[in-house]
């Protein structure tokens, strides 16, 4: 895979990794086993993002609606995350990714909040690469997450409404620091955004992916990466 044809390479990706389950039936195999196979190709895009210069990848990996399916699906999942950064996190480490976790992290099992925090503090003066993975994450949830501490800090005199601006608001959301996304990837055909980065994504290029994400590749990645060259983005301004 070469990366000579980009010229526009976007800083920030994020990608809504859908069809695990709908992947695995069409293979007559269990959604768990979907599951696994989506981490490996999340794997592989978490690379192929670093080599071709993207600075922050950011992968949707489970929901706050998620914690609603059946539970031995989500003790599945959780599990394969805990196994994902307990072998990953060395090489990722040794990749120069730096690894933040978003989303409601007090519903998390403690064994996986654990090695969160370490792997978050093994990797933090990383630069090649900030790797966001979104768990236990809704937007809507981050929204009012924010507004509470801002009303908190008016409350006590802290901040003057008058003050609230949208930095300010960008510095109470989960992704605090982080640039918006410059294009947002979903794959397995659905068109919709599912309560991702809501305020994040207002002026983000979308590309939706006929494609199951465990059948995603490397090569669809830089597809979607020339789809977004070929975008032409104005921020509201006459074309
Ligand atoms: C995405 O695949 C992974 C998670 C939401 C955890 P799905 O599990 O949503 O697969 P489909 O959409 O049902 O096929
Ligand atoms: C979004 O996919 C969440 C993740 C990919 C982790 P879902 O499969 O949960 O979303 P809906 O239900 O199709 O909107
Ligand atoms: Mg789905």
């Amino acid at each position: 895979m070469s990366n000579r044809h980009l010229t526009k390479i976007p800083h920030h990706v994020a990608i809504i990794m859908d069809g695990n389950g709908r992947w695995a039936r069409g293979q007559s195999l269990s959604r768990l086993e979907g599951h696994k196979k989506g981490s490996e190709v999340a794997r592989e895009i978490v690379t192929a993002a670093s080599r071709i210069g993207v600075e922050y990848l950011t992968l949707y990996a489970f929901s706050s609606e998620n914690w609603r399916r059946d539970p031995h699906e989500v003790s599945g999942l959780m599990a394969l995350l805990q196994h994902y950064l307990e072998t990953e996190a060395e090489e990722l480490h040794k990749e120069g990714v730096r690894l933040k976790v978003i989303g409601e992290r007090s519903l998390l099992p403690n064994t996986i909040l654990n090695l969160v925090e370490h792997v978050e503090e093994l990797t933090k003066r990383n630069k090649t690469l900030t790797l966001q993975m979104a768990i236990s994450y809704g937007s809507r949830a981050e929204i009012l997450h924010a507004t509470q501490e801002i009303a908190k800090k008016t409350r006590d005199h802290r901040l003057d409404p008058e003050d609230i601006t949208e930095k300010i608001f960008n510095e109470h959301l989960y992704t605090a620091g982080i640039p918006d996304p410059d294009l947002l990837i979903r794959t397995s055909g659905e068109q919709r955004i599912s309560n991702y980065l809501l305020w994040q994504v207002a002026y983000t290029e979308l590309v939706f992916v006929d494609k199951f994400w465990p059948e995603f590749t490397p090569e669809d990645f830089m597809e979607a990466l020339l789809t977004y060259q070929n975008r032409e983005r104005r921020f509201g301004t006459a074309a």
